[in-house]
């Protein structure tokens, strides 16, 4: 049995193990996080970014499209990942986990239903929607309920799957969904969004006939799901950005696909470092994820070298504001605004943040001012004034991103911050307080 930092990961097929997680899950949540800022913290040193967690779990789902097995390197070990791969097993799936290689073979199907226990627990669970309706017909799927972060409807990947041929209901808090087999379709989404693309895509590659799917989401997460289903023998076409045309077959086949780093946990790595004024070399990245984010931290200041797969960030006395807005990809993530709002409240005057994704991604606000900033939220946009000096204080964190800067915060505020309920952070980042020890900070998982 493998441990690594506040996680314990069986190293094999994991039967049994699903009381062993629930008993972990209850025992994280009485976990908390806390930082001893020693005063001018400077972050110094390498860091290795883990493989993407939003990249990771539809790669772990397309396997219910086929009987052969799928190999997926550089797995990040975080509890959404251990989310899925119970929810994989109890459809059905085998999986062998060694290190950050898993794989995973879905031989014949023994439940197509995903529990509200699971996607209550994460709300990607909804992915499997698509799939076990192209590949098995049937699919029942808990409706994900509220989310800390926004309204967080699916009635786009609904209205895809009916376009497609699925009769779908809602029973009981549950989605029924039904298609002798899926067909071709045109849909234009509404709105951009990223489960939903990677539902459709999934879907479309079994169904009969063309797909076109236009208004899609371009995130790398959604490119990398297509490149692992085209070496699974799915047509797929990208002939402008935002549309994808996918030629249904019949039959998938196995691959192997390495997993793509991590932007968000890289964009969390790169604040700290302009947070800190550190000197901080991130491996394993993919700079060309992070442009929107390493744009922003320049003009705040930052100076950052690219070197292929290796980012150094070094950063500045001074933290210059700026306004950013929050956009699907290639714009400003919204997976980072919480952390970029940290380093916001250290420039040297005002900045605005607008939040266009979720609308109620701003619930880290109240937690920061806790520790002394000064913030004005109004509808969408937050006012931050800076510089303003920190000092340390009990706080809760309430999703994952907003955890991540409730971190970064600590790292600069004077005293102690201890964060609550930080089974959050475990969903999305991999030994995150190992790695920031590593790299300077007086950071350690405490039980209450
Ligand atoms: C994905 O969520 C990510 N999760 C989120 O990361 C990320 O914040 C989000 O994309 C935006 O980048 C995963 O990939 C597992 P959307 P998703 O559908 O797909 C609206 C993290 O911290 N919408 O792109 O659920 C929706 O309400 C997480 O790692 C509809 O109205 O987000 C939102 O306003 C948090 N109807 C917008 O679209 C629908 O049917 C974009 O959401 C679907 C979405």
């Amino acid at each position: 049995m493998e441990s690594r930092e506040g996680i314990e990961l069986p190293e094999s097929s994991g039967r049994g193990h699903c009381i062993f997680r629930a008993i972990h899950l209850e025992f994280s949540r009485m976990e908390k996080i806390r930082i001893a800022n020693t005063d001018s913290l400077r972050l110094r040193g390498t860091v290795q970014i883990s493989g993407a967690k939003n990249a990771v779990l539809p790669a772990i789902v397309a396997s219910l499209l086929t009987e052969d097995t799928l190999r997926l390197t550089n797995v990040p070990l975080v509890k959404d990942v251990h989310t899925i791969l119970t929810l994989m097993k109890e459809l059905g799936a085998n999986y062998d986990l060694r290190g950050n290689s898993l794989s995973i073979a879905m031989p014949r199907i023994l439940s197509d239903e995903a529990s509200y226990e699971l996607v209550r627990a994460m709300r990607a669970s909804i992915l499997v929607l698509g799939p076990l309706l192209a590949k098995y017909g049937k699919a029942t799927v808990a409706l994900p309920g509220g989310c800390a972060i926004g309204s967080r409807p699916i009635d786009l990947h609904i209205h895809g799957l009916e376009k497609m041929g699925a009769a779908i209901s809602l029973e009981h808090g549950y989605i029924k969904a039904e298609a002798t087999r899926l067909h071709g379709a045109e849909v234009e989404f509404e709105k951009k969004t990223v489960t939903g693309t990677e539902n459709l895509v999934m879907a479309a590659a079994l169904a009969e006939g063309r797909t076109i799917l236009r208004n899609c989401a371009c995130e790398p997460e959604v490119n990398s799901l297509c490149e692992l289903l085209q070496k699974m023998g799915a047509r797929i076409e990208n002939p402008a950005s935002g549309v994808l045309v996918i030629e249904g077959v019949r039959k998938l086949g196995g691959a192997s696909h390495e997993i793509i780093p991590d932007r968000i946990e890289a964009g969390t790595f790169l604040v700290a470092g302009a947070l800190t004024q550190g000197d901080i070399l991130l491996a394993g990245t993919e700079p060309a994820h992070l442009e929107s984010v390493t744009e922003k931290l320049r003009i705040a200041g930052a100076a950052i070298e690219i070197d292929r797969d290796r980012m150094r960030i070094q950063g500045s006395a001074e933290i210059h504001p700026q306004d950013i807005t929050t956009s699907p990809y290639p714009g400003f993530p919204t997976d980072m605004q919480a952390q970029f709002m940290v380093l916001m409240t250290q420039a040297e005057g005002m900045s605005i943040i607008t939040e266009t994704i979720f609308d109620r991604r701003f619930s880290h606000v109240n937690e920061l001012m806790r520790l002394g900033a000064r913030i004005e939220v109004s509808g969408d946009k937050a006012v931050v004034r800076g510089r303003t000096p920190l000092s340390g204080a009990e706080l809760m964190a309430t999703d994952l991103r907003a955890s991540a800067s409730l971190i970064l915060a600590g790292l600069v505020a004077s005293g102690q911050t201890v964060i609550r309920d930080v089974d959050h952070i475990d969903r999305g980042y991999e030994n995150i307080e190992a790695k920031f020890r590593s790299l300077g900070a007086k950071i350690e998982r405490i039980s209450d």
